[in-house]
C-alpha cells in the first residue's frame, strides 16, 4: 500500500529520514480491526518522529501519523482514537504506563489502511467531513483535555493560549471561547494574530507582551519560548496546562512564582476515547469545525511536512487519500 514512512532518523533536518512510497499493510492482531483510511491530519509529532524523539531506531521505518478518519471493515464511517493502551489496562487509556500513539510502536495513519484495536474505533457522524473528523484524534482532543479536564475551565474564565495558529492553539482557541471563556492569545505574526481573532480569540498579543490583566488559565505547547510569560500571566491560583515543548524542554522553571502565587502546573497528554466521543459530540451539537489550513492528497504529503516545519501552519493540515 501506499504510506508516508520515518526511513531513519534526522534530528537536524527531519525531511530526510521522510519516505513515500509502497509500504506492507498491516497484520492486525487478534481484537484489531483495520480502517481503511479516507482522511489523515498532520501533527508535530510526526515531525518530532522523524528527528528521533520518542522513538528508537529499531522500530524503523514505521509508518507515520497519529488522526485518521475512514471506512471500518464493515463500511461504517469511523474515527480512530490514537492512544493505544495495554489489553488488561482498565479506565483512563492516556494514565496506562505502557500506552502509545499510533506510528509510535504500532504503524500509523499516513497510509491507505491502519489497524487499531477494535475498542480504538469512534463512530464518525455523517455532520463531519472525513477531513475535519481527521482533525480531532490528536490536536483537538489534547486541547479538549487540557482546557475542561485538566483546567477545569468554567464559563467567565480568561484563558490566555501560548501560540496562536498551529494545531493545539487553534483548537484551544475555539473550545474556550465556544464554552464561554475570554480567550486572549499571542501569535508571531500580525497576520497570525488575526487569524486567532477570526477563530475567536477576543484581544491577540505580540510573544511576551504584557496582558491587560492576569489570566486563570494558559495553555501552554510552546515551552522554552514562552513559559517564563506564561508563568507571569497568571493570576494568584491561576493554573497552567502544559502539553508540548516545541521550542524546547529547558526553560527557567520560575519556581519562586510558582509557590508564592500558588500556581497550579499540570501536564496533559492526548485524551481518553470518552473524550474524544464528547469532543465529537460537541462539534455536532455546536457546530464547531476544526480549522484547516490545506487538504492535500496523501501522495504530495512532503509539501504539507515542509509547511508545518517552516511554521506557516494556520490550522491543521489534512491528506486525503
Ligand atoms: N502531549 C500531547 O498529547 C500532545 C498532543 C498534541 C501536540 N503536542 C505537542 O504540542 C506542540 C504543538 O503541536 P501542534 O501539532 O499544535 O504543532 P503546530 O501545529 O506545528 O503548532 C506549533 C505552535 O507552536 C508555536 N511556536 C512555534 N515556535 C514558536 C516560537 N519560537 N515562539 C512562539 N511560538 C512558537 C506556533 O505559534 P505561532 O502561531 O505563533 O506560529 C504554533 O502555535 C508540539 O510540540 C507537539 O508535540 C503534544
Amino acid at each position: 500500500m501506499f504510506a508516508v514512512t520515518a526511513a531513519r532518523v534526522s534530528p537536524d533536518a527531519p525531511l530526510a529520514a521522510l519516505h513515500l512510497g509502497d509500504h506492507p499493510e498491516p497484520s492486525p492482531p487478534d481484537g484489531w480491526t483495520t480502517v481503511a483510511v479516507r482522511a489523515a491530519s498532520l501533527n508535530h509529532h510526526d515531525l518530532w518522529t522523524l528527528r528521533g524523539v520518542g522513538i528508537s531506531a529499531d522500530r524503523l521505518p514505521i509508518v507515520l501519523g497519529c488522526d485518521a478518519a475512514g471506512l471500518d471493515e464493515d463500511g461504517n464511517e469511523v474515527v480512530v482514537h490514537s492512544v493505544i493502551s495495554d489489553d488488561s489496562w482498565r479506565g483512563d487509556e492516556t494514565l496506562d504506563p505502557r500506552r502509545s500513539l499510533l506510528s509510535e510502536r504500532h504503524p500509523g495513519t499516513l497510509a491507505e489502511k491502519v489497524s487499531v484495536p477494535r475498542r480504538n474505533i469512534v463512530r464518525k457522524p455523517p455532520e463531519l467531513s472525513f477531513e475535519e473528523a481527521a482533525c480531532l484524534p490528536t490536536a483537538w482532543l489534547t486541547a479538549y483535555r487540557m482546557l475542561f479536564t485538566r483546567a477545569r475551565m468554567v464559563p467567565g474564565m480568561t484563558v490566555l493560549v501560548q501560540g496562536a495558529a498551529g494545531g493545539v492553539a487553534t483548537a484551544a482557541i475555539v473550545l474556550a471561547s465556544a464554552a464561554g471563556a475570554r480567550v486572549w492569545v499571542t501569535g508571531r505574526s500580525e497576520d497570525k494574530r488575526e487569524q486567532a481573532l477570526k477563530l475567536g480569540a477576543d484581544q491577540a498579543f505580540e510573544p511576551g507582551a504584557r496582558l491587560p490583566e492576569r489570566v486563570d488559565v494558559v495553555m501552554e505547547t510552546v515551552g522554552q519560548a514562552t513559559w517564563s510569560h506564561s508563568i507571569k500571566s497568571l493570576k494568584p491560583g491561576g493554573t497552567l496546562v502544559v502539553s508540548g515543548a516545541t521550542t524546547g524542554d529547558a526553560p527557567a522553571a520560575e519556581l519562586t512564582r510558582v509557590f508564592f502565587l500558588q500556581l497550579s502546573v499540570i501536564g496533559s497528554t492526548m485524551g481518553t476515547r470518552e473524550e474524544l466521543e464528547r469532543l465529537v459530540r460537541l462539534c455536532v451539537e455546536k457546530d464547531i469545525r476544526p480549522q484547516i489550513d490545506r487538504t492535500l492528497a496523501l501522495a504530495d504529503a512532503r509539501q504539507g511536512f515542509e509547511t508545518m516545519l517552516n511554521g506557516e501552519v494556520v490550522g491543521k493540515i489534512v491528506f486525503t487519500i
